[in-house]
């Protein structure tokens, strides 16, 4: 699959095995959640530039690195993404954020959008699009989509787990989004969602069903 990262890493897959666990409560769904986005994020900036530093240690002064390259705008989805939000913000704090509220209709599943409020300088940023399931794609399309318009060019997606066919609908209508995820399941089923999956990512973070 092109442009599709996959993550191997054997703590991601411990974890990601929790939250498929449908005797996982929300408290430690949300936790679980929170430290699989830390993970992801690590393996997702592996390659951010850094430019050298000095430092003054207090015994000598040395040589060290600080992030540079491109500024980063994280960019939840609402709503399960925000919980993917804190934790990211946390290992990246200089990042500004952005949110995009889209929900999927009850019957077609097409996206609906709802709200939309980015850093005034995201055209300059990259961005990190965050939400924990790519089920049919439509919503992640919508926000690339909205980030575009925007004047963003440069942006990643991080989904915790991924249907094949909503893989191949971003990558039909943006094939210069690169995606990041834990995993890549079976199929929808009749009713959009992922299989084997975890369920509805909003009502388990949210205890809202
Ligand atoms: C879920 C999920 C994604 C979307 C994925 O949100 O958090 O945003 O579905 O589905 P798609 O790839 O088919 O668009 P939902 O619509 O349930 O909204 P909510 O988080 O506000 O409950
Ligand atoms: N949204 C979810 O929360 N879960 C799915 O399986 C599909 C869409």
């Amino acid at each position: 699959m092109p442009n599709v990262h996959i993550f191997d890493h054997p703590l991601i897959r411990h974890k990601l095995t929790i939250l498929r666990d449908k005797q996982t409560g929300h408290k430690e769904f949300r936790e679980i959640t929170e430290e699989l986005a830390m993970l992801m994020a690590y393996e997702v900036t592996r390659r951010h530039p850094v430019r050298e530093v000095e430092v003054e240690t207090p015994l000598a002064k040395t040589t060290g690195w600080t992030i540079a390259g491109q500024e980063i705008a994280v960019v939840p989805i609402l709503r399960a993404g925000l919980v993917m939000e804190t934790a990211i913000t946390r290992l990246i704090p200089t990042a500004r954020v952005g949110h995009i509220g889209i929900y999927r209709e009850h019957d077609t599943l097409l996206p609906v959008g709802y709200y939309a409020k980015l850093p005034p300088d995201v055209s300059d940023r990259e961005a990190m699009i965050l939400d924990p399931m790519l089920a049919t794609g439509g919503s992640i399309v919508a926000a690339i989509d909205t980030l575009k318009q925007h004047g963003c060019r440069s942006m990643k997606v991080m989904a915790i787990i991924s249907a094949p066919e909503g893989i191949k609908k971003v990558h039909d209508a943006h094939p210069d989004v690169d995606i990041y995820t834990a995993a890549v399941d079976s199929h929808l089923n009749e009713k959009g969602y992922i299989v084997p999956g975890l369920g509805d990512a909003g009502d388990r973070l949210f205890g809202t069903r």
